[in-house]
């Protein structure tokens, strides 16, 4: 069953190569703005309980998990550096009229 985009923020809101923390129907998803665009994944890195929110974009593409540096591609959630081996949940992403939507899916 397809649901519903949600709009979780504003592009203005999310810094340029930076991240942001919103809630999508109660679960922390962390926005990222790339040159590549914007896109979602879930907050929680998957090797252990911190808030990706709070990571670096690092090698244009990626955010560095704040607790022991693993790193994600956030365009896709997939694991790209240890200690970090399971990937994170991806969300698609659209932007319209300059908010952001993602889509639970
Ligand atoms: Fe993220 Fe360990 S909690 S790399």
């Amino acid at each position: 069953m397809s649901k519903d985009w949600i709009e979780v923020a504003k592009a203005d809101d999310i810094p340029d190569e930076g991240t942001l923390l919103v809630d999508c129907a109660g679960e922390p998803v962390c926005l990222y703005k790339i040159s590549d665009g914007i896109f979602a994944t879930h907050d929680t890195c998957s090797h252990g309980m911190a808030s990706l929110a709070d990571g670096f974009i690092v090698e244009g593409n990626q955010i560095e998990c704040p607790l022991h540096q693993g790193t994600f591609d956030v365009r896709n959630g997939k694991a790209v550096g240890i200690p970090c081996k399971v990937d994170v949940r991806s969300y698609p992403v659209k932007v319209e009229n300059g908010a952001v939507f993602i889509k639970e899916s």
